[in-house]
């Protein structure tokens, strides 16, 4: 890894996000424990962290439960209280039901209320006077994602010496569906409180410029956001700008590499059967993740008679999300129903066309599993980045399996040398399935080399010194200004 301490020059990191790294999980029995938080932020954040050291302030994920601040390693955590009704309201309703469906192209529709929108301002509101509380004089105060987005504001308001990053994880939607939003102009003047702000894709950083002017007033030059001067308060300026996230690579394949999970991976090999092709799917299980495009190209293959539950198996590792939340439940019941007839009709004694696991796994475990596939199938209709896919090309140090790519990725933009596809076509989902299963050795070389040089080439240390680094010359910036 590399030495972040250069960037921060002795000012305290303090990490916000809706969930802190770990999760507080109750058991069948009544007791409770901590897990690693479920998704793709605690993968490309936790690394920069645990080399750093932080104040982390988030929600534990139980609640109506007061929880003492402690340690792990270097990482001090301020969990932050939920109730059960604002865990229905601001985390399944405002943030889960209608910001994540309006910024995922609303595949499913986002429901509008305004009870779920006063709950959302109230747990900001915790959440930035918390920070305020915690955070040392002049620290960088890194906000995270679409379920924070008032704490800039609101945080700049409560503490003007501190520089406040924010980093949006999924897409960030065009203007026309952004529009849809009640409180449209609440939001984006929440988000210009920041002085940096993280986007995946430049798209997502082109669609926020646009709406800056429209619903602030703020126009944008280039990357910066010009804030006017308003009575009382002097004119000042926003970067807003693409940071595609990455993954610790090196860790990656250094885990794929031990002992331990390429005897695993033999094992899943020989479990699944060794003469038949192996096709992974890695997902949340979540509607933006085209799973049951992904499914129905499968079983059109099998039904076409291009493939069978002799040759071929697809592992599906779906793990549990937002399970209150209807459109995930209707989700749900759907691939199960899928799966379940898949089986039924092509399966046989001792082969089944799909392995299906609703469940979270180790680290070690999805190693083993990307290193035992033959074809990675990452097919969602919206992600803003999918570290899946870049997981997958850095365990694969021998060069060899395939990655099919959905272009509605953020990972897209990075990983040309992927099978490509729309998830929406079928046809072109079938066809990229049946080339990886027969792609040749030395095409799978090639493209796994590009691929793994373009996840090298902007791994987490590269994002972080690249957006940290922007931050801390904002910073920087900030403090001969207020010494003068
Ligand atoms: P998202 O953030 O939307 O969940 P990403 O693909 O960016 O999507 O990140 C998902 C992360 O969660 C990856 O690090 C992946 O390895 C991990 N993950 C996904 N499913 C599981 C599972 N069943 N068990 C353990 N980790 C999982
Ligand atoms: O990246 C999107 C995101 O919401 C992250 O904030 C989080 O890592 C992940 O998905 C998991 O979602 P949740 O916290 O709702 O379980």
């Amino acid at each position: 890894m590399f030495d972040l301490r250069d960037v921060a020059r002795g000012r305290e990191l303090v990490m916000v996000s809706n969930r802190l790294p770990v999760d507080r999980v109750r058991l069948p029995d009544g007791s409770a424990e901590w897990r690693t938080s479920p998704g793709g932020l605690v993968t490309a954040v936790e690394p920069i962290v645990r080399e750093l050291g932080c104040l982390w302030v988030g929600w534990a994920g139980s609640t109506d439960e007061e929880i003492e601040p402690f340690e792990i390693g270097s990482m001090r955590l301020a969990p932050i209280p939920l109730s059960s009704d604002e865990m229905a309201s601001y985390y399944e309703g405002f943030s889960n039901g209608t910001l994540w469906p309006l910024y995922h192209d609303v595949i499913s529709a986002p429901v509008y209320h305004r009870t779920w929108w006063d709950s959302y301002q109230r747990v900001n509101r915790r959440f930035a006077e918390r920070v305020a509380e915690e955070a040392a004089e002049g620290a960088i105060v890194w906000v995270h994602d679409y379920q924070l987005q008032l704490v800039p504001e609101m945080l700049r308001e409560l503490r003007p010496d501190v520089t406040i990053a924010f980093f949006l994880h999924i897409p960030f939607p065009p203007r026309s569906l952004f529009a849809q939003l009640p409180w449209r102009r609440q939001i984006t003047r929440g988000l210009l409180g920041a002085d940096v702000i993280g986007f995946q894709r430049v798209q997502d950083a082109v669609n926020f410029r646009f709406v800056t002017e429209r619903y602030a007033g703020a126009p944008a030059r280039g990357n910066t956001i010009v804030i006017p001067e308003a009575p009382g308060r002097p004119s000042r300026s926003v970067l807003a700008q693409e940071f595609p996230i990455s993954i610790d690579a090196g860790g990656f394949e250094a885990l794929a590499a031990s002992p331990e999970v390429r005897h695993r991976a033999q094992e899943i090999r020989e479990e699944l059967g060794t003469d038949r092709t192996i096709l992974l799917g890695v997902d949340r299980l979540d509607y933006t993740k085209g799973i049951r495009h992904r499914l129905k190209a499968f079983e059109e293959l099998l039904e076409d008679g291009e493939i069978s539950a002799q040759d071929t198996v697809l592992v599906q590792v779906a793990s549990p999300s937002r399970e209150q939340v209807e459109a995930y439940q209707r989700l749900r019941e759907e691939v199960e129903v899928t799966v379940g007839r898949i089986n039924g009709a092509h399966g046989s004694i001792g082969h089944a066309p799909l392995v299906y696991l609703h469940r979270g796994y180790s680290r070690d475990e999805m190693a083993a599993l990307y290193l035992a596939a033959d074809v990675a199938v990452v097919t969602p209709l919206r992600d803003g980045m999918n570290l899946v896919a870049k997981e997958y090309v850095a365990c694969r140090a021998d060069e060899g399996g395939a990655l099919i790519l959905s272009e509605f990725t953020g990972a897209a933009d990075e990983l040309r040398d992927a099978l490509l596809i729309n998830p929406h076509d079928i046809e072109g989902v079938k066809a990229a399935m049946l080339r990886a299963i027969h792609l040749p050795r030395d095409e799978q070389r090639r493209r796994m080399r590009s691929l793994r040089r373009a996840v090298y080439d902007n791994d987490v240390a590269h994002w972080a010194n690249q957006y940290l680094g922007s931050v801390a010359a904002v910073a920087e910036n900030r403090s001969r200004v207020l010494e003068q």
